[in-house]
């Protein structure tokens, strides 16, 4: 059976974050810590910080609480495996092994937009909802998390499938908006929609979860897209990726 109480970290490109969370409701049992990640965010160094947060909360929870833990990377049977938008000395770092050595209990770590949309399945915009439901993260790069009848489908990589040519992250993530100075009506139509109706086709979800910060701001380009599947803002905002990690530690 699920434990009630798990601990969360999330390891992105600005910040460390963490919280103990409560696994029936999915919200924070203590406010979030969150520490910056180094410049330089090699494995040793991020790993330093995840000990950090997890010596500030794990004295007060159970010493058998699960710890899971995101990478915004491929993450196979403990080893990273891709590290679009991280320090490339992760690729092929035996990430589950630096962290549970580090925090000296056995960590779970799982790719980021996989714990998001775990968390999003169980306790938000997507819950209680059958058949696939596909969750986008519009952020640095493009994460995704498939499941189906709320089974995850790890490490589905499809953020980087071909669009005009070119790796899709690069031109439909938020950071490319920001980069080339999109208005969010560009976006929206010219980047945003091709790389949906590529994704519907290929997949045929039943739902789309639109999550990452800019997710904030749905109402300006989520209406614009003409797509079949009904798609959605993410409800967890920055929680989604501690939640997640905490929930399928716990499984
Ligand atoms: C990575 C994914 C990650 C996503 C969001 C992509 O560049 O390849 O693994 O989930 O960014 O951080």
């Amino acid at each position: 059976m699920a434990r009630a109480v798990a601990l969360g970290i999330d390891i992105g490109g600005s910040g460390i974050k963490g919280a103990p969370v409560d696994l029936k409701t999915g919200e924070f049992l203590q406010p979030r810590l969150k520490i910056a990640t180094p410049a330089k965010s090699t494995p040793q160094a991020v790993a330093k910080i995840v000990g950090q947060i997890a010596d500030e909360f794990t004295d007060d929870l159970p010493t058998d609480a699960p710890i899971g833990i995101t990478i915004p990377g491929v993450v196979q049977h403990g080893i990273v495996r891709t590290a679009a938008n991280i320090d490339k000395s992760w690729i092929g770092a035996e990430g589950e092994k630096i962290f549970s050595d580090t925090i000296g209990r056995t960590c779970l770590l799982v790719n980021d937009a996989d714990a998001a949309g775990v968390a999003e399945q169980r306790y938000g915009a997507a819950k209680g909802k059958q058949g696939l439901v596909i969750l986008t993260t519009l952020g640095t790069g493009i994460g995704i998390a498939l499941l189906h009848n709320g089974i995850l489908i790890p490490n589905c990589e499809m953020g980087h499938i071909e669009l005009a040519g070119h790796d899709a992250e690069t031109r439909a993530a938020s950071s490319a908006k920001d980069r080339e100075e999109l208005s969010y009506e560009e976006w929206a139509t010219k980047r945003l929609q091709p790389y949906y109706s590529a994704l519907e086709n290929l997949l045929w979800p039943d739902l789309f979860v639109v999550g990452g910060g800019v997710s904030r701001k749905h109402e300006k380009f989520l209406p614009l897209l003409k797509i079949r599947t009904p798609i959605v803002p993410a409800t967890l905002e920055n929680k989604a990726g501690i939640v997640g990690a905490a929930a399928l530690a716990a499984d």
